[in-house]
């Protein structure tokens, strides 16, 4: 996982890919580094570790190159240090790559390579492809992208390329197998890069490549061919991103600025998924429109949803959902244990991926394999296949016919929060759906939810104005705590779980979350006054069963922070701090009482100096498995 970006034109290079990189830094950060061409020779210059390593380096070497590549690393092969940092050059430092993704086959090519006489300078799969592509041109220096092309018939893996040599100066060749990439076009001047927060401040008109594509970028345009070498027509199209949604916009970090923009994101999917007429929705109609064809609601017996961390959390929210609302049973899997150990074969089954980048190697990976393995069966077991994502236009897009566009806006920080709320926004919407369509329940039933969906933005925002200074507080109190306890029931248990990640992503406090009831059964050993308790408790049918279970914690001395809209009686009691949250429809509850866990989790992590937005370790979506 790592983020490229590429230029050629008439400007300076470099503070336009490390502008570029900033953008992408949400992608990895272990190390930073780019690659131009002046004065007849590559010039490569890299720096361990965040962007600014990199930048101050990059300040005694100024140069005019109009053309140049960049990385943001996340490390797979090879530890991160500058010598496996990205741009990666050939022998003769002639050809510079960055590449996204992993080259599989790298230890063969690289042996092969070595008995040429190449000489290897990381510990990277990356290194492999300069040596490649200055083999080929050794042998025929026909033209870059031929050699680029040649070489790409070598590699296995998933991997999005950037390349340029000192010998072929006004091209850069770009390419994408698996890994996403897209070109930007402006005026005499080019763009490329992993995502499109990296050129939206310079080109709004992009094209995205398509897996198996390689491109040749000059200052005069840009040409796509296909890996057999075929001219493609493909014209770029306009992105609907300004600039200023990839800027904090006056927060002090991005992860702030998107919890602040959850009521928004809400109000947004509200009005894109539902009808806004009232009687509409009281008749036997659906009043949910999703865009799915009529073809998809018929015989859903079962559903299976793959995804990884907070998307994965959202999936057990919407189990809930499809189980209690539709009434169809549905099972929900880590992507990268299913793809090695899939559900037995079952007839007229929905599998659902869900993933906000729709680049997450291992969700694809679950849905390619459950799509292959169903074809050529007959009809009932032929797959049906669903993406939920932020990024219609990602990988995920390209894989599954239908598709759910969660409506969060670009999310920069590396910790999801209003994403998920849109995910779960997503799974009300197709819970109500499908229930609508097989009548699991009355319209009224569906339409009144509707009705509670529609007071949540207000509710968000009461929250937010009501815990913006209690988490503060809190988080001021448990800022050295070394482990918490995240307990929630039902619908919010997934919540829990969601709590205890953001705690543990951004703080580095060890966190778990459980099923509150599942306390006793283990993890009530590790309690004592050192390890505060968080409890979801909200008024429905585990209400009285959470308090019980918060009483077991309080008899073994742990300090309890209770989520609840409940403020005398037992919850008032037991209580040590309350995170007060509006009272809603228990079925609604999550929407609500994961606002002030990511809110303690932020101050916290703020409270201890911690990067938020960049934790260590973590990659926004990982792209490889
Ligand atoms: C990474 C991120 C997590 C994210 C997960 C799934 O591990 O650090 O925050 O939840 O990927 O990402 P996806 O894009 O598939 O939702």
């Amino acid at each position: 996982m790592c983020g490229i970006v590429g230029y050629i034109g008439t400007q300076a290079a470099t503070e336009i890919l490390l502008a570029g990189l900033e953008k992408l830094e949400y992608r990895g950060y272990d190390s930073a580094g780019i690659a131009t061409i002046w004065e007849g020779d590559v010039q490569c210059v890299r720096a361990k570790g965040k962007l600014h390593n990199l930048r101050s380096k990059l300040e005694q070497l100024e140069t005019p190159a109009q053309i140049g590549i960049g990385h943001t690393r996340w490390a797979t092969h090879g530890k991160p240090e500058e010598y496996n940092a990205h741009p990666h050059l050939d022998t003769a430092m002639r050809v510079a790559v960055v590449q996204n993704g992993i080259i599989e086959n790298y230890r063969e090519l690289r042996e092969d390579l070595k008995s040429k006489g190449h000489q290897f300078r990381s510990e990277t799969d990356t290194e492999v492809i300069p040596h490649l592509i200055a083999e080929i041109i050794k042998k025929s220096p026909s033209s870059l992208l031929d050699a680029v092309r040649q070489a790409v018939s070598h590699l296995e893996g998933a991997f999005a390329l950037a390349v340029i040599s000192a010998d072929y100066p006004d091209e850069l060749i770009v390419v994408r197998q698996q890994a996403p990439l897209v070109i930007g076009f402006g005026q005499g001047e080019f763009f490329c890069a992993s995502d499109t927060p990296a050129i939206v401040a310079y080109t709004r008109a992009v094209l995205p490549l398509d897996n198996g594509e390689i491109a040749r970028l000059t200052p005069l345009g840009v040409e796509v061919y296909n890996f057999a070498g075929d001219r493609l027509k493909k014209q770029p199209r306009l992105l609907n991103l300004n600039p200023t949604m990839v800027e904090k916009q006056g927060f002090k970090h991005f992860m702030l600025k998107e919890i602040y923009e959850q009521p928004g994101v809400v109000r947004a999917s509200l009005e894109a998924y539902f009808n806004n007429d009232a009687n509409a929705a009281r008749s036997s109609q659906s009043p949910i429109n999703l865009g799915l064809p009529e073809s998809f609601y018929a015989d859903i017996e079962q559903i299976q949803i793959v995804a990884c961390g907070t998307s994965w959390h959202a999936a057990l929210v919407g189990k809930y959902l499809l189980e209690q609302l539709a009434g169809i049973s549905t099972q929900v899997h880590y992507a990268s244990e299913y793809r090695y150990a899939p559900s037995p074969l079952m007839a007229n089954t929905l599998i659902i991926g869900v993933t906000q980048s729709g680049e997450t190697a291992d969700t694809l990976a679950a849905l390619a394999m459950e799509k292959e393995r169903r074809q050529g069966k007959e009809a009932k077991y032929q797959a049906r296949l669903l993406g939920i994502t932020n990024r219609p236009e990602s990988s995920l897009g390209h894989l599954v016919p239908h598709i759910i566009n969660t409506l969060a806006g670009i999310e920069i920080g590396v910790a999801a929060t209003k994403t998920f709320v849109a995910q779960l926004m997503a799974f009300y919407a197709l819970a109500l759906d499908l229930a609508a369509h097989r009548q699991s329940i009355s319209p009224d039933k569906i339409a009144d939810i509707i009705e509670g969906l529609r007071q949540i933005p207000k509710e968000i925002e009461a929250t937010l104005e009501t815990q913006e200074s209690l988490t503060e507080q809190l988080a001021h109190q448990f800022a050295e705590t070394q482990d918490f306890i995240f307990l929630g029931r039902g619908i919010n248990f997934p919540i829990a779980l969601e709590g205890a990640l953001k705690l543990k992503e951004i703080s580095y406090i060890h966190a778990e979350g459980y099923p509150a009831g599942e306390m006793k059964h283990g993890p009530i050993a590790l309690l004592d006054a050192k390890v505060p308790v968080v409890a979801i408790a909200v008024p429905g049918s585990v209400y009285e069963k959470v308090i019980s279970n918060a009483q077991e914690a309080k008899a073994r001395d742990s300090r309890l922070i209770g989520v609840t809209p409940v403020k005398d009686g037992e919850a008032g009691e037991i209580f040590n701090d309350l995170l007060p949250v509006p009272t809603v429809d228990e079925l609604l509850s999550p929407l609500v009482s994961v606002v002030p866990l990511q809110l303690l989790a932020y101050h916290i992590a703020a409270r201890r100096g911690l990067d938020v937005d960049q934790p260590r370790n973590l990659a926004k979506s990982v792209t490889v498995e």
